[in-house]
């Protein structure tokens, strides 16, 4: 028997199923290339910020939102804000000021300004809005990347991660090659490659064999010098992570901090974006 056409045939089997597999595998990994997360963070209650940016996303067709905590504190609008995060139903971590609002009384030294914040957040939060604030989780892995809104290493510590040091910290407990965080309210991403360096988002290129904690961001308080909103979209499709700033109605959210009676400072410092 000549085994030629039978090798023949097996080669013609073996090829068309490896051409069906790997149409199958893209079919599989097509909704995961249509995801494109908008990842937000310290809302600080800035409720015409935290539309601004919405509204920005949803227009460069975001399909997923994440929220890296600090939803109130500071602005004039917590309970507002915390209505739009909420009925996003999108994953979100908790913040310092998301604890602090949620207890009867303040358990750590905030300074003085944010202090008075916070405790006119309590009497402008319904029972309903600490409750959903008090169930937040520390940090969670979403897709195939990590939130938090702090620290890896303590995330209920609520240190800042400012320099490579501090960074090389939260390193050591990452196990996915992205971690977004906020809580310094300055973008910026850090590298872990041999070692650890600072590097700008803009357009940050991820690649598989490096590890990145990228600070998204205030959408409601940035302290970088820019007064305008801040945060990133993770293109899962193109493997780039993208720094965003949206100009939003700066005047009537500090005409709304005046009018509250929140210290003055809250409103001056918006413009200044410290
Ligand atoms: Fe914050």
């Amino acid at each position: 028997m000549n085994g030629f056409p039978l090798c023949f045939a097996a080669c013609r089997i073996w090829r068309a199923s490896w051409k069906f597999r790997s149409i199958y595998e893209s079919l599989i990994a097509y909704p995961n290339l249509l995801m494109r997360f908008a990842i937000f963070s310290d809302l600080h209650a800035n409720l015409e910020a935290t539309e601004a940016v919405l509204a920005d996303a949803r227009e460069r067709e975001c399909t997923h939102f994440v929220c890296l905590g600090d939803v109130v504190g500071y602005n004039a609008n917590p309970h507002e804000c915390v209505e739009i995060v909420r009925k996003m139903d999108c994953p979100v971590v908790k913040g310092n000021h998301d604890e602090q609002a949620s207890l009867a009384e303040s358990s750590r030294g905030f300074n003085a300004l944010a202090e008075a914040a916070i405790n006119w957040t309590r009497e402008h939060l319904t029972e309903e809005d600490k409750e959903w604030l008090r169930q937040m989780r520390m940090s969670r892995q979403v897709r195939d990347f990590t939130i938090v809104h702090a620290t890896l290493d303590s995330p209920d510590q609520w240190a800042y991660v400012f320099n490579n040091l501090d960074a090389a910290a939260s390193f050591t407990y990452q196990h996915t090659t992205v971690c977004f965080f906020g809580h310094t309210h300055v973008p910026g991403a850090f590298v872990r490659d041999e070692g650890v360096k600072r590097v700008k988002v803009d357009q940050l290129m991820i690649e598989e064999s490096k590890k990145y904690f990228i600070n998204v961001g205030s959408v409601g308080q940035p302290r970088d010098g820019d007064w305008r909103a801040a945060y990133c979209i993770y293109h899962i499709d193109k493997n780039v992570v993208e720094q965003r700033r949206i100009k939003y109605d700066l005047a009537t959210t500090q005409k709304k901090i005046i009018q509250a009676g929140l210290p003055r400072l809250l409103a001056e410092r918006l413009e200044l974006g410290r």
